[in-house]
């Protein structure tokens, strides 16, 4: 195994003391709802919160048709491991934004996400989205921590545009396009980036839950995902790009991208090509791709890894069934490294669609906002102060 593979969570990447002080001061953990809890990518938010050391899972919300019911009874359960204790008694609400909880994940289709977020920002919940109904908003951050955390200083001009008192939107990127762009960083940062040319190779686990039919999809490939190759050409310009303080600057990158649904349970490879700015060696494109380290602040977060993009060396590496996992499905997985005779270098990468790219990828979010002070004590019940956020 790589060596970075190693590198996890459980392993170099402490968690914050701070934090964790600050979550003995309230006295509690922050409270959290999932809405489109019984979705795929919402049993994902479930499972990781039931065993998050700073937040709590104390409300599930999905469509009429599973609210009234218990969580158990609600949702079809896809994952390995049981239902959790914790959620299993929970009763699913509908999506009003009454829920008894601090925040909100949204993994909501995307039919009704839209204004379903909007009215829980507006009633004072901070809102970590998945869907793509406000990403390219103008005053709503697209996050990936490793690679654009400045850009939740767009927060306060959101409140301040929308009329919001303590809520807020942030989202996380399309599941295709977080694995690029964390690979992307490291590149852009070292050399500068000119023209992106992307293949997928996407697995159905990516469509939700029934997905595509099995007729079209065993043993075949699809060449069309409505609205994603949109999505990976759009969205790498806002998370590269800058917030100037009033506005998202777009990188001005050149991007093509082609996306393929192909029949992998879970994981999105993609074969990428690059334009550099600055000539690199391909020994250099390793070297910035394999020491990327994330800073001190996010090194501390509970779901960060302090190297999120793994290198592998062998020719035929990585691969959804044996690499998906790395880094506990955070880590962007990249190899093939080479010369590319028409633009500089060709990789190929590999990250976990429902954790890197959706459940993961908002939980990691959220931390940020936590450690941020973002996410406040809505409690009516509860007295205890909050300690101050973090010095800056
Ligand atoms: N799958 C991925 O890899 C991935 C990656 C990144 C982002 N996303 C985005 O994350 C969101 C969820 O995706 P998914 O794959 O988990 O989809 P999914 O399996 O189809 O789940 C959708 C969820 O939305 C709820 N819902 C549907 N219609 C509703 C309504 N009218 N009112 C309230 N709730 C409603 C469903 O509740 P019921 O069970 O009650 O119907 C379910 O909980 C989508 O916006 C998707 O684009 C997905």
């Amino acid at each position: 195994m790589n060596p970075q593979a190693r590198d996890g969570r459980n392993g170099q990447t402490p968690r914050s003391e701070q934090e964790n002080q600050r979550v003995k001061n309230m006295g509690r953990k922050w409270h959290a709802g999932v809405l489109g809890a019984t979705g795929i990518v919402g049993q994902r938010l479930v499972k990781l919160l039931a065993e998050h050391p700073w937040f709590e899972l104390t409300e599930v919300a999905a469509s009429e048709r599973s609210s009234g019911r218990t969580y158990s009874e609600a949702v079809r359960w896809h994952l390995e491991t049981p239902i959790p204790e914790a959620a299993r008694h929970l009763v699913v609400k509908g999506v009003a934004p009454t829920l008894d909880c601090d925040f909100v994940f949204s993994a909501l289709d995307s039919s009704v996400a839209g204004p379903v977020e909007e009215d829980f920002a507006r009633a004072g919940y901070p809102v970590v989205s998945n869907s793509r109904n406000h990403r390219m908003d103008v005053d709503v951050p697209l996050l990936i921590p490793e690679v654009n955390a400045a850009h939740l200083a767009a927060i306060p001009v959101q409140q301040k545009s929308r009329g919001y008192d303590t809520g807020f939107i942030v989202t996380n990127p399309n599941c295709s396009t977080a694995g690029l762009v964390l690979v992307l960083k490291p590149l852009a940062d070292a050399f500068g980036l000119e023209r992106i040319f992307v293949v997928t190779l996407q697995a159905i686990s990516g469509a939700g839950y029934p997905g595509v039919a099995s007729m079209d999809i065993q043993g075949n490939v699809v060449p069309f995902i409505s609205g994603e190759e949109e999505k990976m050409e759009s969205e790498p310009q806002k998370l590269l790009g800058k917030w100037d303080g009033t506005r998202f600057v777009e990188a001005g990158l050149g991007i093509s991208a082609h996306c393929n649904r192909v029949p992998v349970l879970d994981g999105h490879l993609e074969c990428v090509s690059l334009g550099l700015k600055k000539i690199a060696s391909l020994a250099e494109v390793r070297e910035a791709l394999r020491t990327f380290e994330v800073d001190h602040e996010l090194a501390a977060l509970p779901t960060a890894l302090r190297h999120p993009v793994i290198v592998m060396d062998e020719e035929n590496r990585p691969q959804p069934r044996r690499d998906v996992e790395a880094g506990e499905g955070m880590a962007a997985v990249v190899g093939r490294i080479r010369e590319c005779p028409l633009h500089d270098v060709k990789l190929t990468l590999l990250s976990h669609n429902l954790l890197r790219g959706a459940a993961g990828a908002a939980l990691l979010n959220a931390e940020l906002l936590a450690a941020r002070g973002f996410i406040k004590d809505r409690s009516p019940r509860r007295a205890v102060k909050l300690a101050e956020p973090a010095a800056r």
